[in-house]
């Protein structure tokens, strides 16, 4: 039977509070997940109040002045502090984003922040990604040519190139794989919008020549069909990408094929 509430021991309980340094005249107050699996305990949702006239102004400052001044322990993962690395994704104030493009500013009230939802949980703020990079695997996201390896780039013309425009820039964040309902309950099967949106960077590729393999591989019910065009992913990427399209583009080249 389908259990629809939380296991007892996934329920999120109150958690520790961390006061503002006396002084301070600019607080706001972070509320942050945590959850510590040697403990054993249930998460718990922390209170840190942050002084923001000593903070930068991006959620990810805020994360990183409360790991380094107040709590050492929450962990979290982040690198590039740029909007690049894909890394700091968290679900914040109820939206899938990166921390370190957030502005704290455009958060009214409290901050809420939670893992990106519906993957397991290894400590605090930083989901299990197991499954999601073995799908990425699956779709060999590397050139395939047939053709013998030229002694200069493989040249495309402008047109061939804008092809990949709203594909390449895709940082692997995961904000659209985790906020897709399909993926959500299938996410063993269902590639989601993520790992579909890097297959039709390939495949959209002129240089590639495994489209008919790659198309091969999607066209099935459960890896590509599974998407329902809810377009929560495209809403939700946090550098403008459209992986409905993409997901779009791809079930039109699948049904061409047939
Ligand atoms: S459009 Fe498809 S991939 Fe995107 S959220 Fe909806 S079901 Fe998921
Ligand atoms: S499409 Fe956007 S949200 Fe999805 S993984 Fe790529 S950058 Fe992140
Ligand atoms: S730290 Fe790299 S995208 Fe945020």
């Amino acid at each position: 039977m389908v259990e629809l509430t939380l296991p007892e021991n996934s329920r999120l309980v109150p958690g520790k509070s961390f006061k503002a340094a006396t002084g301070a005249n600019h607080i706001k107050k972070f509320k942050v997940y945590r959850y510590d699996p040697e403990t054993g305990a249930n998460p718990r949702l922390d209170t840190f109040e942050v002084d923001l006239d000593k903070c930068g102004p991006m959620v990810l400052d805020a994360l990183l002045k409360i790991k380094s001044e107040i709590d050492p322990t929450l962990t979290f993962r982040r690198s590039c502090r740029e909007g690049v690395c894909g890394s700091c994704a968290f679900n914040i104030d109820g939206t899938n984003t990166l921390a370190c493009t957030k502005p704290i500013s455009e958060i009214s009230g409290e901050a809420k922040i939670f893992p990106l939802p519906h993957m397991p949980v290894i400590k605090d703020l930083v989901p299990d990604l197991t499954v999601p990079y073995a799908q990425y695997e699956e779709i060999q996201p590397w050139l395939q040519a047939d053709t013998p390896e030229p002694n200069r780039e493989r040249l495309q013309t402008k047109e061939e190139r804008a092809k990949l425009d709203g594909l390449w820039e895709c940082i692997l964040c995961f904000c659209c794989q985790t906020s897709c309902p399909s993926y959500w309950w299938n996410g063993n099967r269902y590639m989601g919008p993520a790992i579909l949106l890097q297959a039709y960077r390939w495949i959209a590729d002129s240089r590639d020549d495994s489209t008919k393999k790659r198309l091969e591989l999607l066209d099935d019910g459960l890896r590509l069909f599974r998407c329902h065009t809810i377009m929560n992913c495209t809403k939700t990427c946090p550098k403008g990408l459209n992986p409905g399209r993409a997901i779009g583009k791809i079930k039109e080249a699948v049904v061409q094929r047939t």
